[in-house]
């Protein structure tokens, strides 16, 4: 007889009894708290995902010829689910991460959850693990989907199988502790081109980024901003974050043709900078005018929207604007305000779990 779902989590050392579980909400930083359970979905190349179910988080089972550790054929997304003060639960924008997702697959030639099963399964591994959504005000649940051939294929070629799989983990700061950032341009190593992949998110683009964080961060920086890799003139974006450049009520961030990753809270925020009465241009962004900006921030599911403190080139550092009454603050508190449910949804961005 198959053993029961408890039976098997509590043999994972997870056990689902409802309880509070023993975190310390206010310590939170952003790493991984095993839960209770994630959500699994398959189906073969040539066909259509149909029926996924909930299994115990746990360590999964892949081969070794799998598309995705011998090619790099995944996509990963990340969005995250709030509790209200009411003890509801919603969820940002998660129609958009499964539009991103299709377009990803199509890209690396995988078939996808259509927009429905993507929000079911974000719900269904929400909704599974309630228990760990932390109280309201103290941080969110982020919520990771992943797409990858699972499959083996010794050639180069497309999976024959695929896996859909959904995991969570409550998360409080992205950088714990720092109110602001301090980048460096990194002048060696680019993370995307013209016709590459920077546009979707695979799980190729992000281990290309962690050699200039690493130097980066072992040089006292929070993150690295890269420049494009034609001219080396314009910016790109940093390795988990969108950027933003601000001078006077102009707000300018690149354009998501082809680099840049059309990040779900980049648009959010050009949305939210318009209704507020900002100017917002989505065009190529030099080096040199971000250099001379009054402010400058980053925007991010993990970062949500944070002030950059300095930017250094070429041992120069030049420093922003960060202290109360920025731009960055009125639109981060407008976004987060609508996430916690403290101001109006007025854009029908939040969908109740
Ligand atoms: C996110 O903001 O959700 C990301 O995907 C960045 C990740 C590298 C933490």
């Amino acid at each position: 007889m198959a053993p029961s779902l408890n039976s098997t989590l509590e043999a994972n050392g997870n056990s689902n009894d409802g309880k509070s579980p023993d975190v310390n909400w206010e310590e939170m930083g952003f790493s991984l708290t095993p839960t209770d359970y994630m959500y699994v979905m398959k189906c073969s190349i040539g066909d259509n995902f149909s029926q996924g179910s909930l299994i115990p988080f746990g360590n999964i089972e892949l081969s070794p010829c799998s598309g995705i550790l011998n090619y790099g054929q995944g996509l990963f997304e990340g969005l995250k689910a709030y509790r209200k003060e009411d003890g509801r639960i919603l969820l940002f924008r998660p129609e958009q991460n499964a539009l991103r997702m299709k377009a990803g697959a199509e890209r690396l030639c995988m078939p996808s959850p259509s927009i429905e099963q993507f929000v079911d399964a974000v719900k269904q591994a929400v909704l599974a693990n309630e228990r760990w959504v932390p109280p309201f005000g103290k941080g969110s649940m982020y919520v990771r989907p992943l797409l990858m051939g699972s499959g083996a294929s010794l050639g180069l070629g497309p999976a024959p199988e695929y896996t859909f799989l959904v995991y969570v983990s409550p998360v409080g700061s992205y950088h714990k502790g720092q109110r602001s950032l301090n980048l460096v341009v990194e002048e060696k190593q680019h993370r995307a081109s013209p016709g590459g992949t920077g546009g979707i998110k695979t799980v190729a683009n992000y281990s290309p980024v962690l050699d200039a964080l690493t130097r980066a961060k072992a040089q006292g920086f929070s993150e690295v901003l890269f420049l494009d890799a034609t001219t080396g003139k314009y910016i790109d974006e940093g390795s988990a974050c969108n950027i933003f450049s601000v001078k006077g009520n102009s707000i300018s961030t690149p354009p998501t043709h082809g680099t840049i990753l059309p990040g779900i809270t980049r648009k959010s925020i050009i949305e939210i900078a318009r209704k507020l009465g900002y100017q917002v241009e989505e065009r190529p962004v030099a080096l040199d005018e971000l250099l001379d900006a009054d402010e400058v921030f980053c925007t991010g599911t993990a970062v949500v929207v944070t002030s950059i403190g300095s930017v250094t080139h070429q041992g120069r550092r030049v420093e922003y604007k960060t202290q109360a009454d920025t731009v960055c603050q009125k639109l981060r508190e407008t976004l987060t305000g609508i996430q916690m449910g403290g101001l109006e949804d007025t854009m029908g961005w939040m969908v109740e779990v």
